[in-house]
């Protein structure tokens, strides 16, 4: 007989230590300690309500609980690799403990939805941190963009240079995307605060319980009301998963910006020395490896959402052991998105820009060419017939090697007599980028009304 272990009763040969070792999950779900520990806090306190155990019972092991969270918190836990998962282990030494009587915590009760309740607890947790981290990520944004309201870049398409932009409201539609991470996370908490206790290995349980009492105690809204659906879905973790995967798609794209910017070819920005790291061979580098590793940890948590769903992928209903594989990339997934979001946030506080490289650039590259369009179209030439008349200047430009602004009234008239001298007001990018006040355009007023609103919601 093997009793040592909590389902032992049934087997004759002791498990063979590989097969522990291949099985056991305890090596990463000790890290659900303190939501397991909730979890059996509020169901004991439940058992005693509904008189399925005696009061002074839930007492003893609440109290047990909480000296083996303490334990746990110092270090001085014995996590034991036969016990498989953090739930028997907890359930293991609340018995040595206590007695026998901790033998009645797990009555009504499952792993499978002891389990499912952990998943939700944690993810509860973590998204509300994340959230936190991402506000921290936009007041640095927003701060950026108000101390450098004005500083005028080349905004691109195609990556070529395309109209000239404010750099503020660039970092505004970094704010925005953000944002909507934010709602997605939030709307993905709405399915993860479902309380499965109750629905025992799959069918629900005989014994009179309260599952609305523990919901209540834990802070969820809801209880689930299938009981195979709630031990059998993770749904909820591939919400999160997938709403983290769009995340870092944000962060690895601020990225690739800062990082091309940084390089000499663009020098729009600086990084500090603090903030990047040196090359072992060439002296002179000073490399972005923040928002370079920022982008590689992008890959893993799309991986870590494909994995999870390759897994959940064809497995009948209701629960398999294959779910405890849900865990590990879910971890990774949580420490990356807030490692990311932490390290960006202090990178952006510090970003040095290069104004004077910026608007330089923001000058060159034709890109009030549309003002030019725009301003016949004002004097009443169709827009496809100013595009083209203004596409003739462009050429002659380049082959003149000049600027528009450089081109002479004269010359410009040669291609419309409807060009007349206030033309090279309208050739500035500062010109430019005022004059694009439509509703969320890159107007300096704009943008301020927008931090100015931005700031007031906060308060
Ligand atoms: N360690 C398991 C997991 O993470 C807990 C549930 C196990 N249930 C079972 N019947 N073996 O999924």
């Amino acid at each position: 007989m093997a009793k040592e272990k909590p389902w032992g009763g049934r087997f004759r040969e002791k498990t063979k230590r590989e097969v522990e070792e291949f099985t056991a999950s305890i090596r990463f779900d000790q890290r659900l300690y303190r939501q397991d520990i909730l979890g059996s806090i509020a169901h004991a306190e439940m058992l005693a309500r509904q008189g399925i155990i005696k009061k002074g019972e839930a007492q003893k092991i609440i109290k047990g609980l909480k000296v083996i969270k303490k334990e746990i918190e110092r270090g001085n836990f014995p996590f034991r690799t036969e016990l498989e998962d953090i739930h028997m282990n907890i359930e293991s030494r609340l018995i040595y403990k206590i007695g026998g009587v901790g033998g009645k915590l797990h009555t009504a009760r499952s792993r499978n939805d002891q389990v499912a309740l952990d998943l939700r607890l944690y993810l509860r947790d973590e998204i509300k941190e994340i959230e936190s981290f991402i506000r921290r990520l936009q007041s640095s944004l927003i701060k950026k963009a108000e101390e450098n309201i004005d500083a005028i870049m080349p905004g691109y398409t195609h990556l070529q240079r395309a109209q000239p932009v404010l750099f503020s409201h660039y970092l505004l539609a970094y704010f925005d995307m953000f944002e909507r991470d934010i709602e997605r996370l939030r709307d993905c908490l709405e399915r993860v605060t479902v309380s499965p206790l109750g629905a025992g290995a799959l069918a629900g349980t005989g014994f009179p319980i309260d599952r609305r009492f523990i919901a209540r105690r834990l802070g969820f809204k809801k209880v689930s009301e299938n009981s195979i659906d709630a031990v059998s879905d993770r749904d909820f973790a591939l919400e999160f998963a997938s709403a983290s995967a769009i995340l870092m798609m944000h962060l690895s794209r601020l990225s690739e910006d800062i990082i091309l910017w940084s390089s000499q070819e663009f020098n729009f920005i600086e990084l500090p020395d603090a903030l990047t790291t040196g090359s072992s061979i060439m002296p002179q580098k000073k490399n972005p490896d923040v928002p370079e590793l920022v982008r590689g940890k992008t890959g893993r948590v799309y991986g870590n959402l494909i994995g999870l769903l390759t897994m959940m992928k064809s497995l009948p209903l209701s629960y398999n052991r294959d779910m405890q594989e849900d865990k590990e990339s879910l971890f990774d997934t949580v420490d990356t998105v807030k490692g990311s979001l932490k390290i960006f946030t202090l990178l952006i506080e510090r970003i040095k820009i290069n104004r004077e490289k910026m608007l330089k650039a923001a000058r060159e590259g034709f890109m009030t060419s549309t003002e030019m369009a725009d301003y016949l179209v004002r004097k009443g030439v169709p827009f496809r017939k100013a595009h083209e008349i203004v596409g003739r200047i462009v050429r002659f430009a380049i082959n003149q090697g000049r600027l528009l602004e450089e081109i002479p009234l004269k010359m410009l008239k040669q291609f419309s007599d409807l060009i007349g001298s206030d033309i090279y007001k309208y050739l500035l990018p500062e010109k430019s980028q005022e004059l694009k006040s439509s509703s969320g355009g890159t107007s300096k007023r704009n943008v301020l009304r927008r931090i100015k609103r931005l700031k007031k919601q906060w308060r």
